[in-house]
């Protein structure tokens, strides 16, 4: 099974990104996790969007030829971050490749509420007509103090947050399997 991660966050040292590689470990037994390169993602403009730099395309094609993807992402300004919606703004477009792709959403925030406005919002977005995104219902995946729960290699160690994820991960695995008809 071929999950695509999309991180919204561009720096460095992102807990999401850290999450979205804990995420490619602990499940590689069962499921390839790929993340993808959206900071390669120009501008999106809608001038260009027939004939996008081709850069455009090559990621484009990796959501599509994807059995799923999973959104990690920050919350900036109580919304998710303009690098990830960004990207969404290109994979709505033309060939729509998030139609009917099943999609779970996680996040995290050293603050208090984890995301959730954010993850609210991403919730909304994927359910409009140019994305139409399966996305898993429930399964809110909020973690909030995220700089208490990595450790210094950047690895989840809160051992209720590992559990619950696991649940959340297992659920995922079975609505990409439902949607693909196993
Ligand atoms: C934030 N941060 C933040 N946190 C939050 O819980 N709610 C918010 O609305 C915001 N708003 C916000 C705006 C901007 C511009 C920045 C830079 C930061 C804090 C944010 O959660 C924190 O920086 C995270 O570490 C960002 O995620 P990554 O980069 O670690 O993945």
């Amino acid at each position: 099974m071929k999950i695509i991660a999309i991180v919204g966050s561009n720096r460095k040292e992102s807990y999401s990104k850290k999450l979205a590689v804990y995420m490619q470990r602990r499940y590689q037994m069962n499921v390839e996790i790929e993340i993808l390169p959206i900071e390669q993602l120009p501008m999106y403009n809608q001038d260009d969007e027939l004939d996008p730099p081709a850069i455009v395309n090559e990621i484009k094609n990796r959501v599509k030829e994807s059995d799923g993807v999973l959104f990690v992402t920050p919350e900036y300004n109580h919304s998710v971050p303009a690098f990830l919606k960004n990207a969404i703004d290109w994979f709505s477009r033309v060939d729509k490749v998030l139609v009917n792709k099943p999609v779970m959403v996680m996040g995290s925030s050293p603050g208090a509420l984890g995301s959730v406005r954010a993850q609210i919002h991403l919730r909304q977005i994927l359910n409009s007509p140019g994305i139409a995104a399966l996305t898993l219902p429930g399964n809110e995946v909020i973690i909030s103090t995220v700089h208490e729960k990595l450790d210094e290699s950047g690895k989840l160690t809160h051992e209720p947050t590992i559990q619950f994820i696991d649940t959340v991960m297992n659920n995922f695995v079975d609505w990409v399997k439902k949607n693909k008809g196993l």
